[in-house]
């Protein structure tokens, strides 16, 4: 699986993957993926016969390989791997190979070993690892649960991620709403879950349009799985759906734009009594869509109730902003005054001398 941490491909396009079962040659897999239009390809690390043999003899006494060689292709990018008997082997594979991504079956509520093995190999290296947890989407049993417990095993690792399995039936408001607060890396989608067109084209209904649309929106990557079975189209049509999809998202706010990259990271608290802070950092604070005008709102309504029409023209207000910054709220006694028709005196005190400028 390709990486895509926060912030990576700022457009709208979606990153959408291949997955295949079974992969006799990589290398022509991969090249027939790409050319239907896929970004990357996830399939199992290991021939599925020497998975088999493994731990077993004669296979466990053989001396040779494990699996076919790295040389069948070169570069990062170009493997992906679902789950694991041998999973530390693998995970040392795929490491070894450079794989940006893994993607893990989580079944069962509690899986202390596969969290234990994957966090420590997670820390020796640069690659990430979503785990899929099925298609129950009940957070708080379930397998949702096995998330909640795994990722706390996996001491809330930023690399370890979810894989969604989304099928025919979508969890109700509450549960997904949950589910879009995970770190969600990726939506592995069935063909079977398109319908098709009048004009025998794959299409989504409209509950599965709109989840889609939300998950795009976080950056999921989109892995498509099983054969195309809709009025003879190739696999390129489920893709193009996809886009279509992808581009029919309403563009993002200012401030999304502006926020991109940052959605749920915890930032280390400001100090602006220490520090003086930037012009940037104030320019952040200055973004907020609510702040200032709730403050505007608040100072209009104390004016009128400080103040009564037949004193407007006499009475002046003192207002005193503390910690002024570049003057937002400076701005906001002025606009709330102009609003209630009523006089103010303003005095903006700031440390910083820095934003004093401004
Ligand atoms: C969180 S910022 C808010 C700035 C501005 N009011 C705004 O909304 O963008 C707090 C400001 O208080 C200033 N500040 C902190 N301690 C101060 C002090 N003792 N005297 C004056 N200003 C102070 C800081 O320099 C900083 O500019
Ligand atoms: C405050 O208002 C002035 C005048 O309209 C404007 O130039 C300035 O950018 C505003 N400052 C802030 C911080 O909003």
């Amino acid at each position: 699986m390709a990486a895509g941490g926060p912030g990576a491909a700022g457009a709208a396009r979606v990153s959408s993957g291949r997955e295949l079962g079974c992969v006799p040659e990589v290398a022509a897999a991969l090249g027939a993926v790409a050319r239907q239009g896929f970004d990357f390809l996830a399939a199992p690390l290991f021939h599925p016969r020497h998975r088999r043999e493994f731990g077993l003899s004669p296979a466990r006494d053989r001396p040779g390989p494990q699996t076919r060689s790295d040389l069948l292709l070169n570069g990062r990018g170009e493997w992906g791997a679902p789950p694991p008997q041998a999973m530390l082997q693998e995970l040392d594979f795929g490491a070894y190979l450079g794989l940006p991504a893994f993607l893990l079956p989580l079944r069962g509520a509690h899986s202390p070993n596969l969290a234990r093995v994957l966090s420590a190999h997670l820390h020796s290296g640069h690659h990430s690892a979503a785990v899929s947890t099925g298609r129950d989407w009940d957070i708080l049993g379930g397998t949702g649960r096995g998330w909640h417990n795994f990722r706390t095993l996996c001491d809330y690792n930023k690399r370890v991620g979810v894989a969604l399995e989304v099928g025919p039936d979508l969890p109700s408001g509450a549960a997904l709403e949950r589910w879009l607060g995970e770190p969600l890396r990726a939506a592995l989608l069935p063909t079977s879950l398109f319908l098709t067109n009048k004009r025998g084209f794959p299409v989504l209904s409209r509950p599965h349009q709109r989840l889609l649309g939300r998950l795009l929106k976080l950056e999921v990557q989109v892995v498509l799985w099983g054969a195309p079975h809709h009025g003879g189209k190739p696999l390129g049509a489920y893709l193009q759906y996809l886009e279509h999809l992808g581009q029919s998202r309403p563009p993002p706010s200012a401030y999304e734009l502006f926020a991109r990259g940052y959605e749920d990271y915890l930032q280390s608290p400001l100090q602006p009594l220490m520090d003086n802070l930037e012009s940037q950092t104030y320019e952040v604070f200055e973004k907020d869509p609510i702040k200032y005008s709730q403050y505007q709102q608040a100072i209009y309504k104390c004016l009128l109730d400080r103040v009564p029409e037949e004193e407007k023209d006499s009475n002046v207000q003192v207002v005193l902003v503390l910690g002024a910054g570049r003057g937002p709220l400076v701005n906001a006694t002025l606009r709330a005054a102009r609003q209630a028709a009523r006089r103010v005196r303003v005095y903006a005190v700031e440390k910083n001398p820095n934003a004093v400028v401004t």
